[in-house]
């Protein structure tokens, strides 16, 4: 599922990058840029990273 629609970013790419390591949004701005054009992504970005947290 896309997250990011600007970027094309799926649900995937987030949990591949939260699994690489990624612990912030700033993390996921930087490596893959979720969120850095129209934001709307910001709040379902952050909720899937911290589902990844919750189940490490
Ligand atoms: Fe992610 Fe627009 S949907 S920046």
């Amino acid at each position: 599922m896309y997250v990011c629609l600007c970027k094309a970013i799926t649900d995937k790419q987030i949990k591949d990058a939260a699994y690489n390591g990624a612990t912030s949004m700033r993390c996921l701005n930087k490596d893959l840029g979720v969120a850095t054009q129209c934001g709307k992504c910001a709040v379902t970005a952050k909720q899937i990273l911290r589902e990844h947290k919750s189940q490490v």
